[in-house]
């Protein structure tokens, strides 16, 4: 019989992170409070044009979660569920902003439940970051704006390299 105390229940937090934000910080964070261990699966979205190389967007995730000892960083090369699957997590891990975050996130996730049983949990975003994004944060520091308060201190170096200044 299950004990609740004693399981182990892992969780995966899956993303692009480019870069990564302190609205993906928070969900991250939270999802550590809750889960025993958590893999922060950083992926390639085939649709999307990075501003961060597969290997500066991993490096920027593994500094960001370095204070978070539940938190692991790790590459997905296929498919979400078999990542989960592979390191024997139960539970995808989202954040969710508005509503169309929503209409995408379920779509994905009663996929991801019918390709392997991986549940999906959905955590409403916190106030402070609630609607930022990676890709509005790059235009912002595209046009020379200041995106210090949503990101960590190397990913804000990070960035303004990027756009040269
Ligand atoms: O929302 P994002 O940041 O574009 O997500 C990127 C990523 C890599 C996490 C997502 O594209 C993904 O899960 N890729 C793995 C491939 C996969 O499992 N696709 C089917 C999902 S139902």
């Amino acid at each position: 019989m299950s004990n609740a105390t004693t399981d182990i229940v892992r969780a995966v937090c899956p993303g692009s992170f480019d870069p990564i934000t302190r609205g993906h910080l928070d969900i991250i964070a939270r999802a550590a409070a809750v889960f025993s261990e958590v893999f922060v699966a950083v992926g390639r979205n085939t649709t999307k044009n990075y501003m961060f190389d597969f290997n500066e967007r991993m490096r920027l995730c593994v500094d960001a979660v370095a204070d978070l000892p539940n938190v692991q960083v790790a590459p997905i090369e296929g498919l979400l569920v078999d990542f989960c699957s592979e390191r024997h997590a139960r539970v995808i891990v989202k954040g969710v902003r508005f509503g169309s975050d929503f209409d995408y996130e379920l779509q994905m996730s009663q996929l991801n439940r019918q390709l392997s049983g991986v549940e999906t949990v959905l955590l409403p975003a916190g106030s402070e970051f609630g609607t930022i994004s990676s890709s509005l944060l790059r235009e912002v520091a595209f046009n020379g704006a200041d995106i210090s308060p949503f990101v960590t201190a190397a990913v804000n170096r990070a960035v303004l390299a990027k756009v040269g200044r």
